[in-house]
């Protein structure tokens, strides 16, 4: 689309950039705007700077780029802007003035729209499926370095405390995989150090599609603004299994398949799917469920605040003083155990009113009980984890300033 030299806009038609994004060897072929200020009636005054980058020499360009703060694109180029983004990863994610945040956001556009599109496809096509994991890996190939650096962990701290969103957490996780990995390689068998590269970028994507089998349940069970009931929990229970299949037919190594189907494997044998303990839990399915829960709880749900890194890993370090009576409650959700039903025998009103209101007290009562199990989760969760696996964790986000989490240690 080509554009005017000159718009008067609310600011509602551009949006701003980074001019450091943009690669003086690449063309660009989106116009940049400056924006100045507004006239009586409120409106900005954008003025086109460049058409595109191949109208000025390189040196030249270079200068602006530099020189300018901020420039601003029109919405309808957002599309060129994105795509040249993609194509020039490698040479923001490198660039040494372009500050952590702006690299994160990048990155976390580009990952959440491949992540959405993955979330989208025709499992029941193979090739489908295949195609959808060499993009995902393409992307975090040319981004690895910077996943997995502590660089990124600032950029991971940027999106904490925000709302829980299946993809937002999906790159999170893979972004974790990855940082986990580089700081504790001798947990792995990976010696070279190209394996560790490809290692790290099969983690990231194994990360990014952990919970793809979410695409299976029910809507309104993944949406529901309220705790899971047992019955709803039960169904969720079975997005590991799903994860799995619709991966079955891509590349992905069998070792990142177990680490989706078992991350959520608790050490004491309480988790799911299959109640797996201690050794029997594959390590990345360990260090996956970490990432994972670490995550779920600094993320905010309609139902409750988010919680700091700090109270999280506290909450997840800690021993639990009420575990038996936790685990009793655990057990019951998992076996979806309700009190019976009775069926209504006679078509008689009032009856029927009586045994709907009996049903509405169950279910009352069920949810008082999901709400009881949470609280007492709460109190703390170290049966559910690795101690030694957590304790790596710990120390590999603190190695960022941007978590603060003195006195954990
Ligand atoms: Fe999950």
């Amino acid at each position: 689309m080509d554009t005017a030299g000159e718009y008067f806009d609310d600011g509602s038609s551009f949006l701003p950039i980074d001019p450091l994004s943009i690669n003086p060897d690449s063309l660009a072929d989106f116009a940049l705007f400056e924006r100045n200020d507004t006239d009586t009636e409120g409106k900005y005054r954008f003025r086109c700077l460049l058409k595109d980058t191949t109208s000025i020499p390189r040196l030249r360009l270079l200068e602006l780029l530099r020189a300018w703060d901020v420039v601003y694109i029109h919405r309808t180029q957002r599309q060129n802007y994105n795509e040249y983004v993609k194509n020039n990863l490698e040479f923001i994610l490198k660039h040494e003035e372009i500050d952590d945040k702006k690299k994160s956001a990048a990155l976390t556009r580009l990952s959440t729209d491949v992540v959405k599109e993955s979330f989208q496809i025709n499992f029941a096509s193979g090739r489908e499926c295949r195609n959808m994991v060499e993009n995902i890996q393409h992307l975090i190939t040319r981004a690895i370095d910077y996943i997995s650096s502590i660089a990124s962990l600032g950029g991971i701290a940027e999106l904490v405390g925000h709302d829980y969103e299946t993809h937002t957490h999906s790159i999170k996780v893979g972004w974790l995989m990855a940082t986990f990995i580089n700081f504790n390689q001798d947990l792995f068998p990976i010696s070279s150090k190209s394996a560790v590269k490809e290692f790290m970028i099969q983690a990231a994507v194994a990360g990014f599609l952990h919970d793809i089998g979410k695409v299976k349940i029910p809507k309104n069970v993944i949406n529901k603004p309220g705790q899971l009931n047992n019955l709803e929990y039960v169904i969720i229970q079975s997005h590991t299994a799903y994860s799995t299949s619709l991966l079955f037919e891509t590349k992905l190594p069998r070792s990142f398949m177990q680490m989706i189907l078992y991350h959520h494997e608790n050490e004491d044998g309480s988790g799911y799917p299959k109640g797996l303990c201690r050794d029997q839990i594959p390590v990345l399915a360990k260090v996956c469920h970490i990432i994972d829960v670490f995550d779920a709880l600094t993320s905010r749900r309609p139902y409750k605040p988010a919680k700091s890194p700090f109270e999280a890993l506290k909450i997840m370090a800690g021993d639990n003083p009420y575990l038996e009576t936790l685990q009793k409650f655990e057990e019951e959700a998992r076996k979806n155990q309700r009190a019976p039903v009775t069926a209504i025998v006679r078509d008689d009103y009032e009856a029927k009113l009586r045994r709907l209101r009996e049903r509405e007290i169950l279910e009352e009562e069920a949810q008082k009980r999901v709400e009881a199990r949470m609280r007492l989760r709460d109190q703390g969760m170290s049966h559910c984890f690795n101690k030694e696996l957590l304790k790596r964790f710990i120390l590999t986000i603190n190695s960022s300033d941007n978590f603060d989490l003195t006195g954990l240690l």
